[in-house]
């Protein structure tokens, strides 16, 4: 069913993001029938445009961004009549707010409301206070807080301070785009739909877990963004605890959202302290070199920032994690991401412990399961079979049960940010990051950042299109453990 009328209102519109990602969702959630026909979507930014000129660009971005036998001339034109734009700096008191405020008014005042700061987090702030001071906080007003907030704790806390002074906590919506992932909902049915995982699921069975967010693309034109940020603040202290919290967690008294959050947070809180001292035996963090990609070559980090680039960034990085619970034990949970890597993959591998005592010639394999958030999503459970090629005494093979949920189900796999936009509307935050799981997650990364800064373990180098450099083979090699292309 449609959810209720709203506007929808984009601080920094023309940016990648929106063109990239808010609009193509909002076109598919309009196409499903989802997005009434007096919605409006208003973008915002210093550029100054015209509407017509906004829409030119939004449609732009439905042809670049939207399937073409998902894109309907007559429903993209209906979809584009529902587009707005105010020039508009919204860090600045005193910019054109007349010019947003009139155009909010020609609403009804009890209008849902959405603030989309897309916009260099450290100005989240500053464009909370002057929507207050414009009087534009109504009862149904929300914020959402595209990531990274901050660089660390202290900032973090700066910038949800200054949000909070303007809206409740039940308003602000930190989006974390993984958790709007259908695969990544996904683990979530998987553990505790299915006792047949969820009994086995702790330090008793499990030997170790690896959680990979590994891309392909390099920096593209985000090298000033990227820079500053590295893979640890853009993709580990996010995306990829949010995924560690749904595998670790205990079962959430219900699905509610703060049920699942407390769940998530205990994980977060338990994950041990990687010291500045435990840096070089827990971390592994390198930068792309020059490499070859499907047959090119491709040129190195620095040459991607530019001529002359000075930088420290990590493109890549790998931990082992521990969670302290009674659940886990010692399981380590490794994870990794990084860019310019071999192959487009982001997974989740459960590798179980073996059997305690063989009656067959050889031991046999483990049993893994691999959760697969993309491409491909997909299940996979590798099993020991009896080998049937004829022979005298029983050998073992390993085959794998496969479910394509693609093909399984056959329907399309939306992009993350439609389910989470329109969330956003119906006032439903399970699916977004509660102020204290960002503080836990950045307790837990300034000591391994602060340990990078004072170089206890060295920038390595990979070659663009590898899995990473050698030390981080060696990071799970030292507990007899291997990453899932080695095995
Ligand atoms: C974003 C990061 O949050 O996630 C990007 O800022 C990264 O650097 C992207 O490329 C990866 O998202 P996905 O959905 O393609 O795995």
């Amino acid at each position: 069913p449609p959810v209720d009328i709203f506007d929808y209102i984009v601080f920094g519109a023309t940016g990648d993001l929106t063109m990239r990602k808010l609009l193509p969702a909002l076109y598919y959630r309009y196409r499903d029938g989802q997005i009434p026909d007096q919605a409006r979507i208003i973008g915002t930014a210093r550029s100054p445009l015209s509407r017509a000129d906004f829409q030119a660009r939004a449609e732009k971005a439905l042809q670049n961004f939207v399937k073409p036998a998902d894109l309907d001339p007559d429903l993209a034109r209906r979809f584009l009549a529902l587009v707005h734009y105010v020039s508009l700096n919204g860090a600045e008191a005193g910019s054109n707010w007349p010019g947003l405020k009139d155009l909010l008014a020609e609403a009804p005042a009890d209008r849902i409301r959405v603030y989309y700061l897309a916009t260099a987090p450290d100005l989240y702030g500053r464009i909370c206070e002057n929507l207050s001071t414009q009087g534009l906080v109504t009862d149904q007003s929300r914020v959402v807080l595209e990531k990274p907030i901050g660089t660390d704790l202290a900032s973090a806390d700066e910038i949800n301070d200054g949000v909070g002074r303007f809206f409740p906590e039940n308003h602000i919506f930190r989006i974390d785009h993984y958790l709007g992932k259908e695969t990544v909902q996904a683990v979530i049915a998987l553990r505790f739909a299915n006792p047949v995982f969820e009994r086995l699921w702790s330090s008793d069975a499990i030997d170790y877990i690896q959680i990979t967010a590994a891309e392909t693309v390099g920096v593209e034109g985000r090298g000033p963004y990227y820079d500053k940020s590295g893979a640890m603040r853009d993709m580990i202290q996010n995306h990829l605890l949010q995924v560690l919290c749904l595998v670790a967690m205990d079962p959430p008294g219900s699905l509610e959202a703060d049920s699942l959050r407390n769940e998530k947070l205990k994980v977060l809180r338990a994950l041990r302290p990687i010291t500045p001292e435990d840096v070089a035996v827990s971390t592994v963090r390198a930068r792309y070199g020059a490499g070859e990609m499907g047959g090119k070559p491709v040129p190195g980090y620095l040459d991607d920032l530019g001529e002359n680039a000075v930088s420290n960034t990590e493109t890549f990085v790998a931990i082992r994690a521990q969670v302290d619970t009674w659940r886990w034990g010692n399981v380590p949970f490794y994870l990794r991401s990084g860019k310019r890597m071999a192959q487009k993959s982001s997974e989740i591998v459960i590798q179980f412990k073996t059997t305690p005592w063989s009656i067959f010639p050889e031991k046999p394999a483990a049993n893994r399961l691999v959760i697969r958030i993309q491409p491909d999503e997909g299940v996979m459970l590798t099993v020991s079979t009896k080998d049937p090629t004829p022979t005298d005494s029983v050998a073992l093979r390993q085959a794998d049960i496969n479910i394509a949920f693609e093909k399984a189900f056959a329907t399309r796999y939306p992009d993350a940010y439609e389910r989470l936009l329109l969330d956003v509307v119906r006032g439903d935050p399970v699916l977004f990051i509660r102020r204290d799981e960002v503080e836990a997650a950045w307790r837990w990364a300034d000591p391994i950042l602060q340990g990078w800064a004072e170089n206890k373990s060295p920038l390595e180098t990979y070659p663009a299109g590898s899995w990473g450099p050698d030390a981080a083979r060696a990071l799970l090699a030292e507990r007899g453990h291997r990453w899932h292309e080695d095995m």
